[in-house]
């Protein structure tokens, strides 16, 4: 499948279910026109979450129509007082109180949170004004790590001419340790096979390849990869090799011979956030490819964080991904 085609079909798919999503950063022109499309592509339910004078304000300023979509106010909702005991009950063991629960569920990234607990909404899309730090604990603190996950994560699709390739973890884990790298690595694959339906093919990725070099980072790579082979024994993994090896065949025969992976991977593992938030902005940029994530995986329901310098149309396909996960 190529690029283009990838983003018309989970677009399609999320049409056919046509669920709600919850965008905690509302008061934002993006947001709005996101939100349009969603509505006039009949791909999602948009529900806005933040304060209605603010979001028509913006929505008169634009010339958008947004009289017809639903806005939840925090603030002034008939929900807050029961929301705030859900949180309460989520965290007090780790010391929060109820008068605590009562000001955190104020803000529209914990309250869409409880909405996503609740079932009220199928996922939330949050991040394109608030920061990635606080979409993923709001997330963490709300609908919770999914079971027999240790370590939330993130991943890309990226979209180039002619494939698709996935990059993680490239927002959410800034040193990973060897078993946090190999738990990305198994998650990754999953998901990548699960929204691409292509066999994922995985490089974990160093500067070094097969012992080219000598280093404690590299070492950790050595162990991640050894843990996945380990752990997903039917996936095709192998490392550390740098990225040339992963992706060119003439390269990958030289440096990497007889990898089943080697100069045929669709899934690359950074070694850390560093490497992976460099190299997938280098790849947007410089490439020209269309950069479909963060996708937050490792959580109890889709949460998903955006990069501010996201456009309109990235939320929407970040939705369409998000509600194919629910
Ligand atoms: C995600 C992030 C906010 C977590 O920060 P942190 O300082 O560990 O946060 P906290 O200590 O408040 O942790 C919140 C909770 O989530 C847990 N947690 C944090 N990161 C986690 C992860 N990746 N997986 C699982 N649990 C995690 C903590 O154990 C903690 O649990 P608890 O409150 O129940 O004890 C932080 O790693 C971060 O800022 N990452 C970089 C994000 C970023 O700036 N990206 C930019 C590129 S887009």
């Amino acid at each position: 499948m190529e690029g283009s085609e990838f983003i018309k079909s989970i677009r399609e798919k999320a049409s056919k279910r046509n669920l709600k999503v919850a965008f905690p950063d509302a008061e934002d022109v993006r947001t709005l026109v996101a939100s349009r499309t969603l509505i006039d592509e009949k791909i999602a339910v948009p529900v806005l979450v933040g304060s209605k004078e603010k979001i028509n304000e913006i929505a008169l300023q634009n010339n958008l129509k947004v009289n017809d979509i639903e806005i939840v106010e925090p603030l002034v909702s008939p929900l807050k007082e029961e929301f705030a005991k859900v949180l309460f009950e989520k965290r007090k063991a780790k010391g929060m109180t109820l008068e605590e629960a009562k000001e955190t569920i104020l803000s529209p990234l914990y309250f869409a949170g409880i909405l996503l607990t609740k079932g009220y909404v199928s996922a939330v899309v949050g991040g394109n004004v608030s920061s990635t730090g606080d979409v993923i604990k709001s997330a963490i603190h709300t609908v919770g790590i999914a079971e027999g996950i240790e370590t939330v994560s993130s991943y890309f699709i990226m979209v180039l001419k002619d494939r698709m390739i996935c990059f993680a973890d490239c927002a959410v884990v800034p040193q990973p340790t060897d078993v946090q790298l190999s738990d990305i690595a198994i998650t990754t694959a999953k998901n990548f096979q699960s929204v691409t339906g292509l066999e994922p093919k995985v490089a974990m990725l160093s500067f070094s390849t097969k012992g080219s070099a000598k280093h404690p980072d590299v070492d950790k790579v050595i162990s991640a990869t050894n843990l996945v082979k380990e752990k997903a024994k039917d996936l095709l993994v192998d490392g550390e090799m740098q990225a040339d090896a992963a992706l060119i065949e003439s390269i990958a025969k030289r440096k990497c011979k007889g990898s089943p992976v080697a100069g045929k991977a669709n899934v690359l593992i950074f070694p850390d956030l560093d490497a992976g938030n460099i190299g997938y902005k280098l790849v947007e940029r410089l490439a020209n490819a269309l950069a479909v994530g963060p996708i937050v995986q490792g959580l109890n329901k889709p949460y998903c964080d955006l990069s501010r310098g996201c456009s309109s149309d990235d939320m929407v396909n970040v939705a369409s991904i998000c509600l194919l996960m629910a």
